[in-house]
């Protein structure tokens, strides 16, 4: 589907003078353009293929200063992301959480995120982040949120949310103190961290989940790094991706939405296509944008491309992801920036910005 939609499509009309600015929140769209009229509503009552939306929100790093003092600008981008969901016409089904909900993991970080975040109207799902997790190795998170890993069926679609952020034991094993652990995975160039894995008891879990599912059924994945390998140097990467994307090629719908990289992203790998999700805290630049990223960046079937990679509010704005039987499009509106449009080419079976595709920056150029 490539119609251009609006995020004023999806705000009820007295919604809009209370947002003016564009807030850090996803739309996604899953339509099955199968079933009209009469049909559709069959299929509602039945509760089973309608087309439907669900929200996400992304990376809200909150931070603790002390006591109950927390950085007021990521607080600020995670209400402002809340009340924007609440504002949703028609109203989401169900809203995701990708991860990086704390900033090092602290109870009083994942406490004060999920407070903000009950301000939400709707069920939620969450998804673990590396800035969760390796404090405590996700037992905190555990108590507010339940399973790092777990699947669910939402009206014909099987969805999977994975924990995409471990690592090898003997890393995990080498700090000092558990505080000293977070901190250097915190870091984004850090090269004293270790690559992010799902690791082989997830991977088996997984073929046992998928296992029981329809080769039509459309999936939707969700983790919090990409399962595919864009920059080993920031961890924009997931060391067992290609076995995972494995697990996933049977089907013929596979869509993955992942946090963790703050920009705009998206590829396609064979059936599966990716989307990366904008941070409700800060822009992350391109790994192109970074002198020591110089012959490290991989051939993407897609070329990330961007208005402006040095643009700092760049990926964080407005974004709707079309997902129309597993071809994706994509809309962001971006907070002080050109805005962009992703759409499904079938002829070449990617999805192509028509304005940037292929078109790099002077900035760019230089590297
Ligand atoms: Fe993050
Ligand atoms: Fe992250």
């Amino acid at each position: 589907m490539s119609r251009d939609i609006s995020r004023r499509t999806f705000l009820g009309r007295s919604a809009l003078g209370a947002a003016a600015a564009l807030l850090p929140v996803t739309l996604v769209n899953v339509v099955f353009g199968q079933k009209k009229g009469g049909a559709a509503q069959k299929a509602k009552a039945a509760g089973d293929k309608t087309d439907f939306t669900f929200a996400y929100i992304s990376d809200a790093h909150i931070q603790q200063i002390s006591g109950n003092k927390f950085v007021r600008n990521w607080d600020q981008g995670l209400k402002r992301a809340v009340a924007e969901a609440n504002l949703l016409i028609p109203r989401p089904d169900f809203v995701m959480f990708g991860g990086d909900l704390g900033q090092l993991g602290k109870k009083e970080e994942l406490d004060h995120g999920a407070e903000i975040m009950s301000a939400c109207k709707y069920k939620t799902h969450y998804v673990m982040g590396e800035h969760d997790f390796y404090l405590d190795m996700g037992a905190c998170w555990e108590k507010l949120f339940g399973k790092q890993y777990y699947s669910f069926d939402h009206k014909g679609v099987h969805f999977i949310v994975l924990n995409s952020i471990l690592t090898y034991d003997s890393w995990n094993k080498k700090w000092p103190s558990a505080m000293e652990r977070m901190v250097q995975m915190a870091g984004l160039d850090n090269p004293l961290g270790s690559p992010f894995m799902v690791g082989e008891a997830q991977r088996k879990w997984l073929a046992a989940d998928l296992a029981k599912v329809d080769k039509n059924v459309p999936v939707i994945l969700f983790s919090h790094s990409p399962i595919q390998k864009i920059y080993k140097g920031w961890n924009f990467w997931t060391e067992d991706a290609e076995k995972v994307q494995a697990l996933l090629k049977p089907f013929k719908k596979v869509t993955v939405i992942y946090g963790h990289v703050h920009q705009i992203q998206y590829n396609q790998i064979g059936n599966i296509s990716f989307n990366s999700v904008m941070a409700t805290a800060w822009p992350w630049p391109y790994p192109q944008s970074y002198a020591l990223a110089k012959s490290s960046l991989p051939v993407l079937t897609v070329p990330m491309n961007r208005a402006d990679p040095f643009f700092e509010r760049d990926a964080t704005g407005w974004q709707f992801i079309d997902v129309n039987s597993g071809k994706v499009a994509a809309n962001y509106l971006l907070t002080d920036n050109e805005n962009r449009t992703v759409k499904y080419n079938r002829k070449t079976g990617r999805p192509e910005d028509v304005k940037y595709q292929n078109k790099r920056t002077a900035a760019q150029e230089h590297y």
